[in-house]
């Protein structure tokens, strides 16, 4: 119901709305809907999309161009942590679907377990460890709801942007990204714990909408920023004015990156 109306929404203000790849972006990684040539609608005027925005993020759906192909990006999210609610990016990704988008490409920032993926780094994550148990799909009648999450994070994807990387000369190191719901940083025995499970990195979101994105049929890769190392790693303090702070040195990385894959994507 809300999809519609937002989609009514979008397409009272943008003719002939289109986009083949969507993006949600993670903390302090907002920067990238401000490169957008096109439109820009606030959440506050789309239903169903999460209205109180987490600091660090840009609250708003722009679609339009960037290196030549067509996007829409949600340029924050609505975590788990906010409403206790895993499905809360349900309504923008079903709308971003009906634009016609077949890629979701999601960013966040992390704390990463390993001393090869230090702050400042990226990681381009091959798969997922959903420790905080919850799904998106709870309650859904259908049987679709029994989504596939093998190679949910798309191979073919992941090989070209290592890829771009290797040229770029920009490090990218393939990891596994494990969920904790937040809001509250991890403890050190937490982090013992989920590093000895097989993930390489922590943090509060892109897991349900990664579950989303595959319900509903699309493509999906995820590129985590490493704004610290996760607790009990180092010696520095985590703090959410950390990671907005240290969001930045990855962003710009991770920018040369995408701008490169949205120029393949054009050809
Ligand atoms: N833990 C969880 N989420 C995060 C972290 C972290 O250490 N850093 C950035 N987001």
């Amino acid at each position: 119901m809300s999809t519609d109306q937002a989609l009514k929404v979008i397409r009272d203000q943008i003719e002939n709305p289109t986009a083949q790849i969507g993006f949600i972006l993670g903390s302090g990684l907002g920067h990238l809907a401000d490169l957008v040539d096109g439109s820009t609608i606030d959440y506050r005027d789309l239903p169903g999309f999460p209205h109180a925005g987490v600091s660090g993020h840009n609250p708003k759906l722009v679609i339009g161009k960037l290196e030549g192909a067509e996007v829409a990006i949600l340029g924050g999210r609505e975590h788990y942590y906010e409403n206790g609610r895993a499905d809360a990016m349900r309504v923008p990704l079903e709308v971003l679907f009906e634009l016609g988008v077949s890629t979701l490409f999601a960013t966040n920032a992390c704390g990463s377990f390993r001393s090869d993926i230090p702050p400042g780094n990226l990681m381009l994550i091959r798969d997922h460890i959903n420790y905080s148990g919850m799904s998106p799909l709870i309650g859904e009648p259908t049987d679709r709801r029994f989504v596939n999450l093998t190679n949910a994070y798309d191979p073919e994807i992941r090989g070209q942007l290592l890829a771009i990387a290797k040229t770029a000369d920009i490090p990218l190191i393939e990891g596994v990204y494990s969920w904790y719901s937040g809001p509250n940083f991890e403890t050190p025995a937490e982090i013992k714990m989920l590093k000895s499970f097989g993930a390489d990195a922590v943090g509060m979101s892109t897991v349900p909408e990664v579950i989303l994105g595959r319900f509903l049929g699309m493509k999906c890769a995820a590129v985590s920023v490493v704004t610290n190392m996760a607790a009990g790693l180092s010696d520095e303090h985590i703090s959410h004015e950390h990671t907005k702070s240290s969001a930045p040195v990855g962003a710009a990385k991770l920018e040369v990156i995408i701008r490169a894959f949205l120029g393949e994507l054009s050809r």
